[in-house]
This record gives structure tokens, sequence and C-alpha cells, in this order.
């Protein structure tokens, strides 16, 4: 099969509205990823997002940075700093879990860490079945691995958390409680929309557990890059980066070059369904796979001036968003872009309290607000088991 790798911002960006190139990338993760909303295709795709994207509505990630965002990433780095140290890809994931948890709609009852710990194992597996293309590991040890996982998520927070949604569902049907007492997630979302996406048990586990990693993992991996980015233009330019610290804007400017240059998937996969010619003229015959390097296009010279160096403070085109295409785009743009990125604050937004930071810039704030460096006696690793950017550990220290 003909392979068409795509480079440049404007090519990738008109590749990604196009419906006639199908996802592609998950074809061999689909231990985890079969029937997914990432993987669905025309009008499929279409009702399962409709569903699902009313939870993601505008306005609704302002209420939760303003509620109680800050108070998880407070809380989830308190005792790291008790204790002196950190590893950020663990602390990123604890951080976040509970949230993606919370918008998948896996009910946790205790609350412990055991718990937050448990559903981070299954996340990190199920992120590895979902990046099978790019594992070095054997693909059928990975495959079962990942099916066991499923099996144990299953019985361990799948269907107590489902019980308890029939349970209200059962509840509202009869008037005894209205649509406001339903939980917002995408778990009661999918049993109060069955029929009509015509979706069985199968799937319903799938997609919660393709929630849990692709909410966890991308955001986790994010948070990592940002501090180390942030550490390193910290080093060279000590006063910008210090500035940084006093104007939240800046330092979301500093999450999305991070994202820029590390995005977390740095290539999307399509297959043509029919052949295709790109306004910069390409041709891309029917049949051929496309690979959108996201990570190269972000790099476009003709768009991000000085593309390789972390400038927050950089000039850019009015159209092209800050984090180049970390996001993805088209019909399959990340649905989760305001609550990890939050929304660029504009020269409107001068009431710091009206802007919406994300989750990683709360995190990364939260992590030098408490002193949170580099450990100077162990050095970050890479992650040995995959070709993609991602460091398996980022040790860090607090306190003098
Ligand atoms: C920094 C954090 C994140 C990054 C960099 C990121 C990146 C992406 C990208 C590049 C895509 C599109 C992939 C493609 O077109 O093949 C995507 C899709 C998606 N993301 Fe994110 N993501 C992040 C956070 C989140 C969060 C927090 C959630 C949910 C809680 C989420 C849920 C999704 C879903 C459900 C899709 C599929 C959308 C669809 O197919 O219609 N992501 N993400």
């Amino acid at each position: 099969m003909q392979t068409i790798t795509l480079d440049g911002f404007a090519d990738v960006r008109e590749a990604f509205r196009q419906h006639d190139l199908q996802q592609s990338l998950y074809d061999a993760g689909g231990v985890v990823m079969a029937d997914c909303l990432l993987v669905l295709h025309g009008s499929d795709h279409r009702k399962r997002r409709r569903v699902e994207n009313r939870l993601f509505r505008r306005g609704t990630f302002r209420y939760w940075e303003k509620a109680f965002l800050r108070d998880v990433v407070r809380d989830t780095l308190a005792p790291f700093v008790e204790r002196g140290y950190a590893d950020l890809q663990e602390l990123g994931y604890r951080t976040i879990m509970n949230l993606t948890a919370m918008v998948a709609g896996l009910d946790q009852p205790t609350g412990s860490i055991e718990e937050t710990d448990a559903l981070y194992r299954f996340a990190k597996k199920f992120s590895e079945g979902a990046t099978l293309v790019h594992t070095t590991r054997d693909p059928e040890v990975v495959r079962a691995e990942v099916q066991q996982a499923l099996d144990d998520f299953d019985t361990t927070f799948l269907q107590p958390s489902i019980a308890r949604r029939r349970a209200l569902l059962a509840q509202l049907e009869a008037g005894e409680i209205t649509e406001d007492d339903l939980p917002r997630d995408v778990l009661t979302a999918l049993l109060r929309n069955w029929d009509e996406l015509d979706i069985d048990d199968d799937i319903l586990r799938r997609e919660c557990a393709f929630y849990l990693q692709a909410g966890s993992h991308s955001t986790a991996d994010a948070f990592t890059h940002a501090a180390d980015d942030y550490f390193a233009w910290a080093a060279r330019d000590p006063e910008a980066a210090a500035a940084a610290r006093r104007d939240p804007a800046i330092l979301q400017a500093c999450v999305y070059e991070t994202l820029r240059l590390h995005p977390a998937s740095p290539v999307a996969q399509r297959r043509a369904l029919t052949t295709i010619t790109l306004k910069g003229g390409t041709e891309i015959p029917e049949g051929s796979s496309v690979v959108l390097d996201l990570a190269a296009a972000n790099r476009d010279p003709s768009v991000f001036d000085r593309p390789d160096v972390f400038d927050p403070l950089r000039e850019i085109p009015a159209e092209v968003p800050r984090w180049g295409h970390a996001f993805g785009g088209g019909m399959h743009a990340c649905i989760g872009t305001e609550l990890a990125g939050g929304v660029p604050s504009g020269p409107s937004a001068d009431d710091a309290h009206d802007q919406v930071l994300g989750t990683v810039t709360l995190m990364l704030d939260a992590l030098l607000g408490a002193g949170g460096r580099p450990d100077p006696d162990k050095a970050p690793q890479r992650d040995p088991h995959s070709a993609r950017d991602h460091f398996s550990s980022y040790p860090v220290v607090f306190g003098g």
C-alpha cells in the first residue's frame, strides 16, 4: 500500500478536514480501540460525537476550574511536597486520573489512593494497547495483557458504575428524580442513548477504557514535557521564566509551546476512501495510507519562525492555534481540548478569574509554586518500550 506523508502545516490542516480520509492509526490497537469514538467514521461518528459532545459544552470546564480543579491539583500534590520528592509521570497520572474517571463515568466508591492507582495501572495498560502500532514489545503479549486488564477493569470499576447509573435512570423514568440528579459523564450518556447509538456491552466497555486512557495519558505526558521545557527555559532565560510565574496567561502559552513541540500524538494516520488532491497540489490516491506528521507540521518554518526554539512569547498567525496540531482537527478534533488546554487568553481576558487555564497549566503552576525542580541526583528517563517522545520517569525534588 502506498504511504503519503504530510508534514506541512497547511496540508495537515486540510487533511484533518477531509471527510474521505478515514482514521487508521488504531487498526493494530483494536483490542481496546475497536468501535471507539476515535475510530468511527461518517454518520456513526457524528451520532456518537453528538451524544458525547453535550458533556463537553463550552462553559462546563470554566465552571469545573472555578469549582474544584485547583483543589484537585493542590490536594494531589500535597503529599509529594511533604515527602520532598516526586516522579512527574506518577504525579501527572495521579492528578488527572480521578478527573478522567469522572468524565468517563467510573465511580470510585472509597476514594482511596489504592483506587486511583488501580485506575492508573489500567489506563497505562489501555494506552499501551491503543498505541500497539508503536510498541517495541511482542504485540501478541501486549494484546493478551490488555484483554486481561479490560476484564479486570470491567469487574472492578465498570459493572458497579453501570449498576448505579441504571438504578438512577429507573428512578428518572419513575419521576423520582430529575435530569439534574444524573451524573454528567460518558457512561451515563451512552446508557441513555443505547438504542440510538446501536452499541453493545463490549463497545461500552472499550469506550470507557478509551476515555480513561485518552484523557490521562496525553495530559500526564504534556505535564511532564511542560515541566521539562520550563526548567530548560528558566536555566536559559531566568527573567522571562520568572515573568511567566507571575502571569498565568504566559504560563499557559508555555504549555501551548510544549504541546506544539512535543505533541502527545506525534502522528495521525488516515486511509484515503477516494482520490484527493490537496490545495498545495499533493495527490492522495484512493486506498493509500496517509501519515499526518503533526510533530513535523508543528515545526513548519513557514508558520513558526525559529520553529525548534521554545519561545512562549512568539508571534504566530491569527488563524493558527499556539499548540499547532497537537489537539488534532476536523471531525476527530480532541473533545478534551478545553479541559486539558483551557481557552487561550486573548487581550480581552483581563480578568484573571475569567481565564480557563486548563489542567496542564494548573498542574505546572502548582508544581512550580511548590518549588518543584529537577532532582540533581536522578536524571529523567525516556520510555524504552515506545518509539514515541515519552518520559518514563522524571524525578523532581521540593524544599531546601
Ligand atoms: C494535553 C492533552 C491532550 C492532547 C494532546 C490530546 C490530543 C488529541 C488528539 C491529537 C486527538 C485526535 C487524534 C486523531 O485525529 O487521530 C484527540 C482526540 C480525542 N481526545 Fe484528546 N488530547 C488530550 C486530552 C484529552 C482529554 C483530557 C480527553 C477527555 C477527558 C480527551 C479525549 C479525546 C477524545 C474522546 C478524542 C476523540 C475525538 C473524536 O474522535 O471525535 N483528550 N486528542
